[in-house]
């Protein structure tokens, strides 16, 4: 299978190389496409004819799209649209990353595909209309919704992942005060990796949810990294009120993987384990 990785060097495009390597990679990174400009993405495909295209890019970083909502836009829906319209035309399956920012959090019980999306912030919305326009455009799709990533490579939208910061702070500080009304699944972006692997082979298109299984609260996950790096600093929880925010967040962005669950495809582990493994 030869197969397009479109956010290469990113923290999941990083993973999904590594977990292709056996097969046939190009390696796409912002100087060979940039996927808001329709030109920059034919260029980048007519030449190279992969099997499949798998898109890690975005614009992710959530208070930066509530400030440039435009831009958000414009890399989210664009950006999809193009890679959309483009792969179409030459025949080419797409499958597209998307997250559980789409979903406004008042379900008190995990998210499946067929609910319905309410975002709260300009992240959310701008991802939930790359969506729409894929399934609009795109008749060979896969559309994998995740959350919470941490992977080894850092986040190049966001910067240090989630448990880097945590074991940094823990070093400075003798106490930590972590958010307990925020819960999700944080997701290990080998198992999602491995995951996509597997769902990119089946020709099963559609709309996935894709995340390790169980869930957390921010406290709950850094109380468990702290316990596993063997640290004594000792952590608080709170109230997101506590860190006043100009975005809008989901109290609650659980999903479940109930596609690939459907099919027989569900290999996402339990994230404590995973979170073991990411210390191994
Ligand atoms: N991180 C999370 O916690 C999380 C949670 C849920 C869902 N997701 C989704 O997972 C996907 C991967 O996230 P990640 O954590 O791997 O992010 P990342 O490390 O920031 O990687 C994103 C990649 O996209 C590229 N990119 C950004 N704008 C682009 C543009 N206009 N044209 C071409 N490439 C562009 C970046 O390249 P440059 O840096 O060179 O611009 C980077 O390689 C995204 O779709 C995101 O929405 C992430």
């Amino acid at each position: 299978m030869k197969i397009a990785v479109v956010g290469a060097n990113g923290q999941l495009g990083t993973e999904i190389v590594k977990v292709f390597a056996d097969e046939i990679v190009i390696s796409l990174i912002q100087s060979d496409i940039e996927i808001s400009e329709i030109g920059s993405v034919k260029k980048a495909f007519a030449k190279n004819q992969p099997d499949v295209v798998i898109n890690t890019a975005s614009f992710l970083n959530v208070e930066l799209c509530e400030r440039e909502r435009e831009k958000a836009f414009l890399v989210n829906e664009t950006g999809a649209l193009n890679l959309a319209m483009v792969l179409e035309e030459q025949k080419i399956p797409l499958l597209h990353i998307s997250t559980d920012y789409v979903f406004d959090g008042l379900k008190k019980s995990p998210y499946e595909e067929n609910d319905t999306p309410n975002p709260l912030n300009v992240y959310g919305a701008s991802k939930l209309a790359g969506e729409r326009a894929i399934q609009a455009n795109c008749s060979r799709h896969y559309i994998v919704r995740t959350s919470g990533l941490y992977g080894h490579a850092p986040c190049l939208g966001k910067g240090a992942n989630f448990i880097e910061k945590i074991l940094a702070r823990s070093k400075e500080k003798s106490e930590l005060r972590v958010v307990d009304d925020e819960v999700l699944t944080p997701t290990y972006t080998l198992d999602l990796a491995r995951q996509i692997r597997a769902l990119v082979k089946t020709g099963g298109y559609g709309l996935y949810h894709a995340t390790n299984n169980g869930s957390c609260s921010w406290f709950e996950f850094a109380r468990e990294v702290l316990r596993l790096a063997g640290s004594s600093t000792r952590i608080v929880p709170v109230s997101s009120k506590e860190y006043p925010s100009e975005v809008r967040r989901p109290a609650y962005s659980v999903l479940s993987n109930s596609h690939l669950a459907s099919i027989d495809l569900d290999r996402m582990p339990q994230w404590q384990e995973s979170l073991a493994a990411y210390f191994e």
